[in-house]
């Protein structure tokens, strides 16, 4: 796929020289596995704390409150104890996402992805042998440090590398592992519950594969023109863009990349700079992306899919291979919009999904609101719509929301605040997993079939945020957003102030 045509300042659709080689193919596969990870973790917890051998061992009392449990179909599950096990490890990556951005600069992202894989190792380790609620705590803790340090590096390591027509699908493959990595954990999981009393240490310990293939993987993979430059390796910076090009002629684009990195070079505080008003577009997009993204109310379904299912009337088997369909439907989904992205464009996407997840949530929560109270289970027509329409409440989330929330705040910031403004997303996003973690079972308790509203008022939101406020970024090279994209856009232009980017300048 040969470009060629270069510079063309009133275009913001520009195209540098190159094509997609296998090397730049082959380190995004190896980088995305970082996404694995995450998934396993998003998809393994659940099932892990509903399993008796597990309770017993580090959560006694619940354990004897859950056998005696008689309470009402919505409030089952409802134990912040347990909520507390799965959401701590998004509080750690919280906090971590922080210092992964200081190393994303200082050591580059490539060894950020290694210090990511070497925490979850270890963390894995602790929880797969854990004796105590100590061990088990500080494990979860080591694993929160790589998704942290995953999930800052390996988005911005893809949209880095990726050529300017590929950069969202390339992206996408973060997010396709995320998908399969719920997959996977949700298999491991139906089958190591029947192993006793062992089982939940093989599924929390199967978490170190994922892990020891970032791990030997990286070695292999290059790191990117725009970190080597920016730590003052121009020329490796101008030999990696050649070979993952596969073209000589890469002056234009590596010009855009040595212009942009002495830019970056004169900034001395980037959390600093993000308080300034230029920087106010790409952060609060970053933000509302992923804030938003929790509040479609996926990982009410993904974290708690068997709890939902039952809660919802079905039976166990029944539960899981729900769940597990709505697995595949998500990890199948995540492929549409590897193939759309660079087509069709974010803003369409996002839009198109905004409709059909307000369609299906909204249905969904009629059903349940009419059914489930009445005769207290539900009649098998009814329960294989409501499986029905979840998946394709996924699949729209799958082709949008999932992978777009990681991709837009990659591809947004200068390289200046690139790194600092993008822990400012992994951050919401942990935050925000962790608010909907811990809180989702108590809502479902006190709103009951409501919660499906709750969540479809804020597509809502969302939608409307999408028509005024989110500019489209398909086809704009990375380091020209503020050029072609914020200053052009109808209400974000009014916060690129000429003014202050010189006074900027002169202070640095
Ligand atoms: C989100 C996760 C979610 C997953 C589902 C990711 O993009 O950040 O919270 O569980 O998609 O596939």
């Amino acid at each position: 796929m040969a470009g060629g045509i270069i510079s063309n300042s009133d275009d913001s659709k520009k195209e540098f020289a190159g094509k997609i080689t296998f090397y730049v193919v082959i380190c995004g596969i190896i980088a995305a596995t970082g996404g694995l990870m995450f998934g396993y973790d998003i998809g393994i917890s659940g099932g892990v704390s509903a399993m008796d051998d597990f309770l017993e061992e580090f959560f006694p009392e619940v354990y004897v409150k859950k056998q005696r449990a008689k309470e009402n179909n919505y409030c089952k599950y409802d134990n912040q104890i347990l909520q507390l096990f799965t959401s701590s490890l998004y509080l750690a990556a919280l906090v971590a996402s922080f210092f992964a951005s200081y190393s994303c600069t200082r050591f580059g992202r490539k060894r950020t992805m290694q210090a990511a894989s070497a925490f979850f190792l270890v963390g894995v380790v602790l929880d797969a042998a854990a004796r105590n609620l100590v061990m088990l705590i500080i494990g979860r803790i080591l694993l929160g440090m790589g998704v942290g340090f995953g999930n800052q590096a390996v988005p911005l390591f893809l949209s880095e590398i990726a050529p300017v027509k590929a950069r969202g699908a390339l992206n996408i493959l973060f997010q396709l592992n995320v998908t399969i990595g719920i997959f996977i954990a949700n298999l491991v999981n139906y089958f190591t519950s029947d192993i006793h009393p062992w089982g939940w240490r093989l599924s929390l310990g199967l978490a170190g594969i994922p892990a020891a293939i970032l791990c030997f993987g990286s070695l292999i993979i290059t790191e990117t023109p725009t970190s080597l430059v920016e730590r003052s390796r121009t020329d490796r910076g101008l030999a990696t863009l050649k070979k993952i090009r596969g073209v000589d002629n890469v002056d234009a684009e590596f010009a855009e990349i040595v212009h942009a990195c002495e830019s970056a070079k004169l900034v001395k505080h980037p959390y600093r700079e993000l308080m300034r008003r230029s920087s106010r577009p790409p952060l609060v997009i970053a933000i509302l992306l992923q804030v938003f993204q929790q509040f479609t109310g996926i990982n009410a379904i993904m974290f708690y899919a068997p709890v939902l299912f039952q809660t919802m009337g079905f039976h166990n088997d029944a539960s899981l291979l729900s769940a597990v369909i709505t697995g595949i439907v998500n990890v199948f989904s995540t492929l549409v919009s590897i193939a759309l992205v660079d087509r069709v464009g974010r803003k369409m996407l996002l839009l198109e999904a905004c409709v059909q997840m307000l369609i299906t949530q909204t249905i969904i929560g009629i059903l349940l609101q009419v059914y489930l109270k009445s005769n207290n289970s539900l009649d098998r027509g009814i329960a294989i719509a409501v499986v029905i329409l979840v998946c394709v409440y996924v699949m729209s989330f799958a082709w949008s929301w999932g992978p777009l929330g990681w991709l837009i705040p990659s591809e947004t910031f200068p390289v200046e605040t690139r790194t600092a403004g993008f822990s400012f997303a992994v951050s919401s996003n942990m935050l925000f997993t962790f608010l909907i973690a811990q809180a989702f079972l108590s809502m479902l308790c006190h709103m009951r079939a409501a919660i499906f509203f709750f969540f479809a008022a804020w597509i809502v939101v969302m939608g409307l945020f999408t028509v005024f406020l989110l500019p489209e970024t398909k086809g704009v090279p990375i380091d020209e957003m503020a050029e072609s994209v914020w200053k052009k856009h109808w209400y974000w232009k009014r916060y690129m102030d000429q003014n202050e980017d010189l006074e900027r300048r002169a202070s640095s």
